[in-house]
């Protein structure tokens, strides 16, 4: 099949990957510099590798590029584009529509086009179809379905193949058509009963993870008002062997999905009339989680951390990535910066981060551990400040959260 993926990122490309093995792939995406990497055989994510891509580019199976008329022929179109939150934290479909544009503008006949981009219930019916007819000259009667992905960057275990895909199209043909896509890459699809439901339960996954994860952190701060170690009381109600499952305490949530994606579900949720108290309890606490650490520094230390020069260790989401979107760090140097601190950040993995370079691990008063990669030693943490406080759980040693 002649496949089109619009975006590619994190998504885009790791489908283009698995794609490509079958399939005759053209990956489109406005950013000229990436684009040219990818034509030179080079993988910018996690997952996807290079020689994969050099194996697919000579093979004539993959292209990439920034032309839209490249995807003219294309029987089957793939949105993987941001959907990220706007300043007022509510959806942002502007790249939806700019890839909604591209697709109408360019096709020459009848797609199947799939939205794997993740967003709220009724996104592939009352917007990304409209907006596809709204942009078209002419009607080419093109077929709509969802599919929303669930890839874990870095993640060795599960992959496209491996893990369950949910899918369901506006129609039986669609259904139909987009079965028979994945599954010539993708070992256990799911059908469900509406694009609806497959939309909803992509957002609930995010939804679970990200209200689990501020009640942990709210455990952390109930915990060390009560002097009890958090970890030892998690491992403690770990050993139930059903109806628990655990989650880790840390900085905050990061990352384009678990920060964003429950928003997605609020929004459509109170256009709907119920509103999503969970959801907006748990982005608080989790957005307040920096803040929090902050102040147990600074109480730490004398109560003040005025021109105390604070290190920030590893500025990425989570470990052996060097995706640093939403990343809790931001807002933990915000808030030490607030305090009087004078705060740098260590993060090999990342290497530049907003236009500067990693600092040393060495020389600091104070550091404190957003992510610990594998690379970077617990006994070079130790030693790269007289106070250590570790959010992670992993620098023994360190003071915990
Ligand atoms: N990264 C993940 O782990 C993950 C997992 C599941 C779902 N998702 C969802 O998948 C979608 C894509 O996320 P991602 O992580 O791949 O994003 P990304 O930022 O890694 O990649 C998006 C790419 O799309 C390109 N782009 C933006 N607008 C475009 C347009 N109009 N036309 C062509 N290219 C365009 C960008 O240049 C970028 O290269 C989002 O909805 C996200 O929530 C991401």
């Amino acid at each position: 099949m002649r496949i089109g993926i619009i975006g590619q990122g994190y998504v885009g490309l790791t489908i283009s990957a698995f794609a490509s093995k079958h399939h005759e792939v053209v990956g489109f995406d406005l950013n000229p510099a990436i684009v040219k990497q990818l034509n030179s055989g080079i993988s910018h994510i996690e997952g996807v590798k290079s020689a994969d891509l050099v194996d697919a580019i000579s093979r004539g199976s993959y292209k990439a590029t920034t032309n839209g008329s490249d995807l003219s022929n294309a029987e089957i179109v793939v949105i993987a584009v941001p959907t990220p939150l706007d300043n007022e934290r509510k959806p942002d479909l502007t790249y939806i529509e700019s890839a909604c544009k591209v697709i109408a503008e360019n096709l020459n006949g009848p797609a199947l086009i799939i939205n794997e981009s993740t967003s709220f219930p009724g996104t592939i019916r009352n917007y990304i179809k409209p907006t596809i007819e709204k942009y078209s000259k002419r009607q080419l009667n093109h077929q709509f379905a969802i599919s929303p992905e669930r890839v874990d960057p870095g993640r060795k275990d599960f992959n496209q193949k491996n893990t369950p895909r949910l899918y369901a199209g506006l129609t039986p043909e669609a259904t139909a058509r987009t079965r028979e896509f994945y599954s010539t890459f993708c070992d256990n699809l799911v059908e469900v009963s509406s694009p609806e439901v497959a939309e909803a339960a992509k957002l609930f996954e995010n939804t679970f993870r990200q209200v689990n994860i501020a009640l942990v952190n709210e455990l952390a701060q109930i915990s060390h008002a009560l002097g009890i170690n958090v970890r030892e009381t998690l491992d403690a109600a770990g050993t139930k062997p059903y109806g628990f499952m655990k989650f880790a305490p840390s900085a905050g949530v990061g990352g384009h999905c678990i920060p964003v994606d429950p928003s997605y579900l609020a929004d459509v949720a109170e256009k709907a009339g119920v509103e999503a108290t969970f959801i907006k309890r748990a982005n608080e606490v989790n957005l307040d989680m920096p803040k929090y650490i902050a102040s147990r520094v600074q109480k730490d230390n004398g109560g003040s951390l005025k021109d105390k020069k604070v290190l920030v260790v590893g500025v990425a989401y989570k470990p052996n990535v060097a995706d640093t979107r939403e990343t809790p760090a931001e807002l933990l140097i915000d808030a030490l910066k607030d305090l009087g601190a004078i705060v740098t950040w260590n993060d090999p993995v990342v290497g530049v981060w907003h236009g500067v370079e990693s600092s040393p691990l060495i020389g600091a008063d104070i550091a404190v551990v957003v992510t610990k990669h594998h690379v970077v030693a617990s006994e070079d943490i130790l030693k790269s400040a007289p106070y250590v406080f570790d959010t992670t759980g992993k620098v023994k040693g360190a003071v915990q959260l």
